[in-house]
């Protein structure tokens, strides 16, 4: 696949049919969100395309420069090239004349975009539209090609896999565009996906330039993405790490111990558990709106850090935020906020620390590949995801201990069950919800009122959209059967059969 960054040319959509044209499936971005779509994509090319702006303006239209740290192959179109030039290392100059149309083309050099025809065609026409000009090539490159008015027509640099043409090689009328295309496409680009190990190496850096010497606190939730943070973090800074698992006393059932014994005997990763139970269930105490629920939770684990950095001297926090809780939270400029993911907008805006997420711009399946490849035990790598502020956001309603406790049986059953089935890692998630709906139900010939608990089985790939799972009905009755009779205070059980959108994941 090759992600064409579109600078606003007129001819942006034709280089994407260009390179459909061979086979090859296109995807078009826009500049600022082009490092997001290289992680999400993970393109065998990208092409920056031409564009109206010049690049030493003010208002000039330019990528982040991390996209060239990729090792993927890179090729500038016209101002996609000036781009390259000025973000590389070159020099990009005002031209003295404008030039518009046909233009002679000399090849200078053998380079693997002119392969093969090339060696026999050291003169062609090519079309060129640009005013301002690359003087002086970035470092690492050397000039390709030139016309009689632009010395720097073309630039390669074949090692880096980094090259720049100021014509356009998209239009009919450029002898030979199709081949340089097609030599970029089908030759240069292949095999060079963005792969786990690529990505590993870049959170790295990210951690190393954005945290240097200093100290930092993490906050493992025991999820996949925290963990992945922190372990990373902590190959980066040692001991300068401390990382912290708030027991909030919104967890499942036997989960605390279970993370404890992750973290201390299969990843090696030194921990400190905080004991915060009463702090939460206090702040909790009486909130019955999800949005407020959510914010109480961020505050108190916010103050909880806090209190825990003071000790250490520590003001910088690792978050183990991912895209999807960025953008529903409106992480984005034009995104709505769905809800208040804790980790992002959730926590107040007034605390004592620079926080540091290094995979706020990666997704799931992502962030369970680099776990993978890092050699994480099977089980916590295929966990399901569990929400930041945990089991309150199951809770409709006010939250308090014995509702808690009810949800935790029930929740048990649900995922015992669906292990046993053998189709645990098939799906997303799998949770119990504590509805608050009480219902009538008889039991022993006596009238029971008590509580109804909804399942919710969803599978997803992206957490962005999710559609319900269709289990046997084997398997639904024996979960409800023993929701109601090992769980005493619930009645009635009910299968949720919504799709996201319209409906969220969680039920807060
Ligand atoms: P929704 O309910 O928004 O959930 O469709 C999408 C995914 O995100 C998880 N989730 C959260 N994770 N902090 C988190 O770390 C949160 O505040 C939070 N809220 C939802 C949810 O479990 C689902 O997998």
């Amino acid at each position: 696949m090759i992600l064409i960054v579109d600078f606003g040319s007129q001819t942006c959509h034709l280089i994407g049919r260009r390179v459909r044209e061979m086979g090859v499936a296109v995807e078009i971005v826009q500049p600022e969100e082009a490092l997001i779509k290289i992680r999400q994509f993970q393109p065998t090319g990208i092409i920056l395309s031409g564009g109206p702006s010049s690049v030493y303006s003010k208002e000039a239209l330019l990528v982040d420069e991390k996209i060239f740290d990729f090792g993927i192959p890179v090729l500038g179109i016209c101002y996609g090239l000036e781009v390259m030039g000025h973000l590389l290392g070159g020099k990009v100059a005002p031209g003295k004349k404008r030039e518009y149309g046909p233009t002679a083309f000399s090849l200078k050099k053998d380079s693997a975009l002119f392969a093969d025809w090339g060696k026999n065609k050291k003169k062609f026409t090519v079309w060129m539209s640009h005013f301002d000009q690359v003087v002086r090539p970035p470092k690492g490159t050397h000039i390709v090609g030139s016309t009689s008015t632009v010395r720097v027509a073309a630039f390669a640099d074949e090692k880096k896999k980094l090259y720049g043409i100021m014509f356009h090689p998209e239009v009919h009328h450029t002898e030979y565009g199709g081949e340089i295309l097609k030599n970029f496409v089908m030759g240069i680009c292949q095999g060079s996906p963005l792969k786990g190990k690529r990505k590993i190496s870049e959170i790295k850096k990210y951690i190393k330039d954005k945290i240097g010497k200093k100290k930092a606190v993490c906050a493992l939730s025991g999820g996949i993405d925290s963990s992945v943070s922190a372990y990373l973090a902590y190959q980066v800074i040692g001991k300068n790490l401390t990382c912290f698992y708030v027991d909030t006393g919104l967890m499942r059932k036997g989960e605390t111990e279970e993370i404890k014994d992750t973290f201390k005997n299969k990843l090696k990763l030194p921990m400190v558990v905080v004991e915060a139970e009463d702090d939460f269930l206090k702040a909790l105490k009486g909130i019955t709106d999800p949005e407020e629920k959510r914010k109480a939770i961020g505050e108190t684990f916010i103050r909880v850090f806090e209190r825990e950095g003071e000790k250490i001297g520590a003001r910088i926090l690792i978050q183990g935020t991912i895209y999807p809780d960025v953008i529903e939270s409106k992480g984005t400029e034009h995104a709505q906020r769905i809800k208040t993911h804790h980790n992002v907008g959730g926590i107040p805006t007034k605390h004592g620390f620079k926080i540091v997420e290094p995979l706020r711009s990666f997704y799931k399946d992502e962030v369970r590949e680099i776990a993978e490849e890092l050699g994480f035990p099977k089980d916590l790598v295929s966990r399901h995801v569990f929400p930041g502020p945990g089991l309150a956001v199951r809770i409709i309603g006010a939250v308090t201990r014995e509702k808690l406790d009810i949800l935790r049986r029930a929740d048990e059953i649900v995922v015992e069950e669906i292990k046993k089935a053998g189709l645990y890692n098939d799906i997303w998630m799998a949770f119990a919800i504590f509805t608050g709906v009480k219902s009538t139900g008889v039991a022993g010939d006596e009238r029971k009122y008590g509580e109804t608990i909804a399942l919710r089985v969803i599978e997803s790939k992206d957490t962005m959209t999710a559609d319900w799972v269709r289990l046997p009905y084997e398997l639904l009755a024996r979960i409800s059967e023993r929701i109601v009779t090992e769980v005493f205070e619930v009645v009635r059980v009910v299968y949720d059969i919504t799709t996201k959108p319209p409906a969220t994941m969680e039920w807060e």
